[in-house]
């Protein structure tokens, strides 16, 4: 492409990209299906790639991170962060209001907001354009944090106007990620955050600006700064401008003109709060007018327009009885308490995970202690303190196991991790939930082969690894629970299916320390098959973009072990799948088809390939492939036979052609 086309192109991409993630991310409203928005996305790399000097900062594709900072250096905040003032009851929050509203000898309009329990940011934007994001510091001097900023998608890199604005807002974890990341960090040996607001502060002061990008960090706005200069006259005009402007705002901010209506706010957040996909921790109540804002004035610290209204928190007592110890996939033996079961935010809880031996010593939680539990993030239960005045007297400190439940064998500390690890690879605790992995969904997706089967099949000794799953026979499942004829049948047939599975399954399904999907999707991708990737060196390895040095190490470590070895003959001489079978990289960047973008129904007998493939083909290839006819559909690839679908899409007037045809735009799609 020439470069002046490739520039039109590249502005158009961006253009809808810019327009789907705004929908996505800001309104909350998706509009497309993820691999339109990829195909558009990887179609943009490669023409930046090919025309480097195109690349704009506030382009869609320099969102990833990527920088690797080596601090954060200082900003000086031209007008102050404040914080709140808070008042814990009604009746605090209706003297504020009323002595407002005497001292200014008006009753004006508040604007009731959700107090979202995040970190305040800044953000300044010259003629439109991101060019800085700050913390708030202590107020007066932040820490310039613009890298990690960017790679939020909420954040947009360019305004709808070309205006030179500062604002300000709240950068939070979704209740959500922040569940994601610490059972992932649990999983890992690494500390978990305590709740979703010490987790977006750790995302944010990330020097590696990529782990920040992985973090699904949010935000709202709520202030913009000198809102004269922008003709806005109160806190509802300065919400609905944000909006227009590109930001997220929070859809339930109101307007309240008395205090009753302030109060049903009140209520009624009260009552959705752990319903709310981000944690908050009271409402907000601003004077709306901005003339009455002026009047007022600011203490050195606190507004006097404002107040926070901060809930009371769920908490109860309870007492623990047991500290379970569990054995994960990799190893990582993780305590829970068991305690009485007791109603908290709308569920009832009775265990709690202790994550490692060191937080469990730090809070010296021993066996019968009562303990205050409230929920982190609003889901996960979590022990806040132990109650020391109920303890009882001949309590003795909780003496941490050295050997492994399930195994005896000796516990260990790898590295310098919190976590203690069973790293006997024949522990059978490791060994199910190692099996479970490999046939979980996204590793070698063998339906009906879930935790309480592979437990059955291990403690019945038909298997011990993941090879001996292809050795199972239609007697050995007839021995489990409540199996029969249609169930072994089913699973045999499942597992028969994995056999063809492309080997990025299989990558992830055996679990190497480091390598998740996407890790083993590059490595499939790279190196085509089990065998070259088994003989690729670590510098091989880690040059492959975003595959680093650990991932390159824990690989050739894992590909040099004798046992490994065997498993890998063991799984070939089983004809399980050893080569990579969907596009290269560079293929998958190429793929525009007519097919692209389309929703497909396939109908009919097709002769000259299986319908599996097809639709394989078609998704690889852009298109959506639908089991139903409706409007949505674009197109019918009608093989002989077909019925009622071929009649639905003649009277919807839908574009139907034959295999044939088919199989020849399969064919010019290929060569292009
Ligand atoms: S207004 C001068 N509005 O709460 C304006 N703050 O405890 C001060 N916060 O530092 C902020 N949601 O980080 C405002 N809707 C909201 C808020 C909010 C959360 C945070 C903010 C502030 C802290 C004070």
């Amino acid at each position: 492409m020439e470069r002046s086309q490739a520039e039109n192109k590249i502005a158009q991409l961006r253009a809808q990209l810019d327009e789907w993630s705004h929908q996505y991310y800001v309104l909350d409203a998706p509009s497309v299906q993820d691999y339109q928005y990829d195909q558009a996305y990887q179609e943009l790399l490669a023409l930046e790639k090919q025309f480097p000097d195109l690349i704009s900062p506030t382009s869609i594709t320099q969102r990833v991170g990527g920088q690797i900072l080596t601090g954060f250096s200082k900003v000086q905040h031209q007008i102050p962060m404040l914080s709140l003032g808070d008042v814990f009851s009604k009746e605090e929050l209706g003297d504020f209001v009323q002595k407002l509203w005497e001292n200014t000898k008006q009753t004006c309009a508040y604007s009731c907001e959700l107090k979202i329990d995040g970190l305040a940011i800044s953000l300044r934007y010259e003629n439109g354009v991101f060019v800085q994001g700050a913390t708030r510091g202590d107020g007066s001097i932040g820490e310039d944090i613009t890298e990690n900023l960017r790679t939020i998608k909420a954040i947009p890199l360019q305004l709808s106007e070309p205006v030179t604005v500062e604002v300000r807002g709240e950068c939070y974890m979704p209740k959500e990620a922040f569940a994601k990341l610490n059972e992932q960090r649990e999983q890992k040996g690494e500390a978990v955050f305590a709740n979703p607001r010490n987790a977006a502060a750790g995302s944010l002061r990330q020097l590696d600006t990529k782990e920040t990008a992985k973090r699904q960090l949010s935000c709202f706005i709520y202030y913009v700064m000198e809102p004269q200069k922008y003709g806005l006259m109160s806190q509802t005009q300065a919400l609905a401008k944000l909006k227009e402007w590109g930001f997220r705002v929070n859809k339930q901010a109101q307007q309240a003109t008395s205090l009753e209506q302030i109060m049903e706010y009140i209520d009624l957040y009260h009552e959705k709060r752990s319903s709310l996909p981000y944690e908050i921790d009271g409402i907000v109540l601003k004077a709306d007018p901005f003339s009455v804002q002026q009047e007022l004035g600011n203490t050195v610290k606190v507004p006097r327009w404002a107040i926070a209204y901060k809930f009371p928190p769920d908490e109860q007592e309870t007492i623990v009885r047991q500290i379970e110890w569990t054995v994960g996939r990799t190893g990582v033996v993780t305590p829970t308490a068991v305690m009485d079961p007791v109603l908290l935010a709308g569920t009832t809880v009775s265990r709690a995970s202790l994550h490692n031996p060191d937080y469990l010593k730090q809070k010296d939680i021993r066996l019968l202690d009562t303990v205050k539990l409230h929920k982190a993030g609003d889901i996960i239960p979590e022990i806040s303190m132990v109650v020391l005045e109920k303890r009882p007297k001949d309590s003795q400190e909780y003496q941490i196991p050295t050997t492994c439940p399930q195994c005896q064998a000796k516990l260990v500390h790898l590295d310098e991790e919190v976590a203690l690890r069973c790293i006997n690879p024949k522990c059978p605790a490791l060994l199910k939930e190692s099996l479970a992995h490999f046939a979980s969904r996204n590793a070698m997706n063998i339906a009906g082969l879930g935790q309480k089967i592979v437990e059955q099949l291990f403690d019945k000794h038909l298997i011990v690894d993941v090879a001996d799953l292809y050795r199972l026979t239609y007697e050995d499942l007839l021995k489990l629970d409540k199996f029969k004829e249609k169930s072994a049948t089913n699973l045999l047939t499942a597992i028969d299916a994995s056999r063809h599975n492309s080997i990025e399954r299989l990558l992830f399904g055996l679990g190497i320390r480091h390598v998740g999907a996407k890790a083993a999707k590059l490595l499939a991708q790279h190196f085509g098959d089990v065998e070259s990737l088994s003989q690729a060196t670590s510098e091989e390895i880690a040059q492959i973009d975003s595959l680093g040095q650990v991932i390159a190490d824990s690989v050739v470590a894992y590909f040099a072990n004798q046992q490994v070895k065997e498993l890998i003959a063991e799984l070939k001489a089983a004809n399980v799948n050893l080569k990579y079978l969907g596009l290269s990289q560079e293929q998958q960047q190429n793929v525009t088809s007519a097919f692209s973008g389309l929703t497909v129904v396939l109908t009919g007998t097709l002769d000259q390939i299986k319908r599996a493939d097809a639709k394989k083909w078609l998704e690889e290839h852009g298109a959506k492939v639908t089991g139903s006819v409706s409007k949505k559909t674009d197109l019918l690839i009608a093989g002989h036979d077909a019925g009622s679908k071929l009649t639905k899409a003649t009277d919807l007037g839908i574009k139907i052609i034959d295999e044939a045809t088919f199989i020849k735009q399969m064919e010019e799609s290929q060569s292009e």
